[in-house]
């Protein structure tokens, strides 16, 4: 069996589908490996280290991809990529089909198999190979360094010889697992934690990162996939008004509220935003399915009345290394 893995073309996307690990893993298997020349370079895995490995490097695309059983890729192809693979190839990667509906049926029609892998089922047998779940929690580590940076304040409790200064207050929203990923790296640099989901299932595994679990009485929001139902206008009111308390003394907020198929909710008002310090700062992890807070702009920072909006995209190709890593595992 041959293993193609091809080098990324989406703009700035810096991670690739297998690292030289990868490769390690496939060839005790007795898979042959046949790798695009730099796929992994922006990633800091040079050819070489995937030749170490005993994979081949393919000078181009199709030249990587002929004769391969596998092809694999993180971000989808696109119509013309679909052109150099052939009938009976299994395409891995991410693919997005309902926003990709052309890519779907150039795929189809070229008789590719396609494993969309952010549709892995969320349950614990198919953990290793979710890709959501790998890639959130570099999202939600990374969120918290880029709040921390954009803040004029220490995180931690310091005790200095000129006097001691206090630990920043945080909350995130939504603690799923890239929320679950914030706290326990805003955790590590000591900062005061609080943090509210619409999944009451959720409470304690806050609690046991050490956050304060905001208290709102909306029932059970958790759908039959473990997933959060949307709210009604009502129940969505009265977490606006809790919300509207909770910025105002927060240093960092970081959101990742979001619901399956669907825009995310919108939870911070800018009228919210002018409640908060100026020299605070909101991170918007939801900022690529149109951002928890009013004022986000995705791939921009926004500032208002002093306060910073992040709204990063793909922040996972920020940290193409671990990323890479955990996504070839995935694989
Ligand atoms: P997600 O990215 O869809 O949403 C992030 C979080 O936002 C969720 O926790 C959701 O409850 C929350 N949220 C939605 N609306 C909100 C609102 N109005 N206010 C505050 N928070 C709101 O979720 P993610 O991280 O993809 O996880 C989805 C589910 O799948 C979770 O239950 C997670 O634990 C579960 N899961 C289970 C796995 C397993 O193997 N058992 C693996 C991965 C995820």
């Amino acid at each position: 069996m041959k293993v193609a893995v091809l080098r990324e073309t989406t703009p700035n996307e810096t991670r690739v589908g297998l690292v030289p690990d990868g490769v390690k893993f496939l060839k005790k298997k007795e898979i042959d490996v046949v790798v695009e020349k730099d796929a992994g370079l922006a990633a800091g895995f040079p050819n070489s280290l995937y030749e170490d490995q005993g994979a081949t490097i393919a000078q181009d695309a199709a030249a990587a991809v002929a004769g391969a059983d596998i092809v694999l890729k993180v971000q989808p192809v696109t119509v013309e990529e679909v052109g150099i693979l052939a009938k009976g190839q299994v395409l891995m990667s991410s693919l997005q089909p309902t926003l990709n509906l052309e890519v779907v049926k150039t795929l189809r029609d070229a008789g590719v198999t396609t494993m969309a892998m952010e549709l892995m089922p969320r349950i614990t047998r198919a953990q290793s190979m979710d890709i959501l779940s790998s890639q959130a929690t570099v999202a939600g580590y990374k969120a918290v360094l880029l709040g921390a940076n954009a803040i004029g304040k220490f995180l931690p409790m310091l005790t200095t010889a000129a006097g001691t200064v206090r630990p920043a207050k945080t909350l995130t929203l939504g603690a799923g697992v890239a929320g679950l990923q914030v706290l326990a790296t805003f955790r590590r640099l000591g900062a005061v934690m609080e943090a509210f989901d619409v999944r009451p299932a959720v409470k304690e595994q806050c609690e046991s990162l050490g956050a304060k679990f905001l208290e709102l009485d909306v029932g059970d929001m958790e759908d039959e996939g473990g997933y959060a139902k949307e709210l009604s206008e009502d129940q969505h009111e009265r977490e606006m008004e809790m919300l509207a308390e909770a910025v105002k003394d927060t240093d960092i907020v970081i959101t990742t509220a979001q619901l399956p198929g669907r825009t995310a909710p919108s939870l911070i008002t800018k009228a919210m935003v002018e409640g908060m310090a100026p020299g605070s700062a909101i991170v918007d992890l939801a900022a690529e399915t149109g951002g928890n807070c009013e004022l986000t702009e995705a791939g921009e920072t926004v500032e208002h009345n002093g306060v910073k909006i992040l709204g990063p995209v793909n922040l996972a190709a920020t940290m193409p290394f671990h990323a890479s890593m955990i996504f070839s595992k995935n694989l």
